[in-house]
């Protein structure tokens, strides 16, 4: 659960097998963002490979694929990066063109290894990485951050477009608030949310914590019932559209086409991004309504004035409240084979 975040690198050992190799970068790799905290990755390991499926057991019924795929590419490349962070490097094989639930989604392979020592900066930029669902510092971030932002290398065909002008991120902010109120009132939407939110106490492996998305929150038999009865829609979106609004810069990543495989780069590329404005001390936070809202979608591609399809939109910033970065369950590695 919370102890997921504490992984000793010191004990690493070169002589393992594979599979104990694998076992031990794939506690890393569970430290991915998902979407409700679903955690929907299950793997085998194989001879020298990695092969990632959708766990149907965490996967809601009427979350989309794209939300399940961008979260997979996530856990994917917190894979690729702590492996490289000890000398070893996989790549990407094998993301069939149309995936069904059931199916592999991608495999990660073995093709080289080094003795360079450990490089802890980047194990530590994904153990210090999570979302904050608080205010951030309107003030702009350093000019030396945001170009190395920037200058990332993303996946192929993945382009990420930033917004830092009052103008554009007020009109963003305006379709989360209406992405987050229909969201949080259409009922069989807020009944599956309820499925995913638990307050500390009920010790959950996954999902949303309660004491994660307010502050001070009103105590409830449980989050499921705090969810039910007691989360306000409009309340929430207000406050959402104030978050969004003020915070120094809005990116979305954005594609030519709409596939699996472009759902997983799209996540590999959130992530890499994630991370390095982690090591900068930055938070983050995703609001998937405005992408996955059909009637919202097209607003946000005219603000953004682009016929590109849009993927992912978040927020990245300095909390004014650091206390709220609370570090969120993690199913067991045990538990994902
Ligand atoms: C594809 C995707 C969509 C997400 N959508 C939302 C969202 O709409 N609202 C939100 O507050 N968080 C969203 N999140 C953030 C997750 O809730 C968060 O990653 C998860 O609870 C784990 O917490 P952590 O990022 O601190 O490890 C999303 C994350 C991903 C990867």
């Amino acid at each position: 659960m919370l102890s997921a975040w504490n992984i000793d690198a010191s004990q690493f050992n070169g002589d393992w097998s594979f599979a104990d190799k694998a076992q031990f970068w794939l506690r890393y790799a569970a430290l991915a963002p998902s979407a409700h905290n679903n955690q929907p990755w299950r793997c085998a390991i194989g001879e020298d490979y990695l092969d990632i499926y959708i766990d149907l057991r965490y996967t809601p019924r009427t979350g989309t694929l794209r939300q399940t795929l961008i979260s997979i590419g996530a856990f994917i490349e917190n894979f690729i990066q702590a492996a490289a962070a000890f000398g070893y490097e996989f790549v990407v094989t094998d993301i069939p063109m149309s995936v069904k639930r059931e199916d592999r989604v991608a495999r990660l392979q073995l093709v080289g290894s080094t003795d360079e020592p450990v490089a802890k900066h980047r194990l530590e930029a994904i153990m210090s990485r999570h979302t904050n669902r608080g205010l951030y510092k309107a003030t702009q971030l350093a000019p030396s951050i945001i170009t190395a932002l920037d200058d990332l290398e993303l996946e192929q065909r993945v382009i990420a477009i930033s917004l830092q002008d009052s103008q554009s991120k007020e009109r963003v902010a305006a379709l989360v608030d209406k992405g987050v109120y229909i969201a949080l009132s259409l009922p069989p939407l807020r009944r599956e949310l309820s499925d995913f939110v638990f307050y500390q106490r009920e010790g959950s492996c996954y999902g949303l914590q309660v004491e994660s998305m307010v502050q001070d929150p009103p105590q409830a038999e449980s989050g499921k019932q705090w969810t039910l009865k007691l989360m306000n829609a409009k309340a929430e979106a207000q406050f959402s559209r104030k978050k969004f609004a003020s915070a120094p810069v809005l990116t979305v990543l954005c594609t030519e086409t709409d596939s699996p495989a472009i759902w997983v780069s799209t996540g590999q590329s959130m992530q890499r991004i994630f991370l390095a404005a982690a090591s900068y001390g930055l938070c983050h936070c995703v609001s998937a309504a405005p992408i996955e809202i059909p009637v919202l979608t097209p607003v946000l591609k005219s603000i953004l004035e682009t016929k590109l399809r849009p993927q992912v939109l978040y927020r990245i910033g300095e909390p004014v409240n650091s206390e709220f970065t609370i570090p969120s369950p993690r199913r067991k590695v045990d538990d994902l084979l």
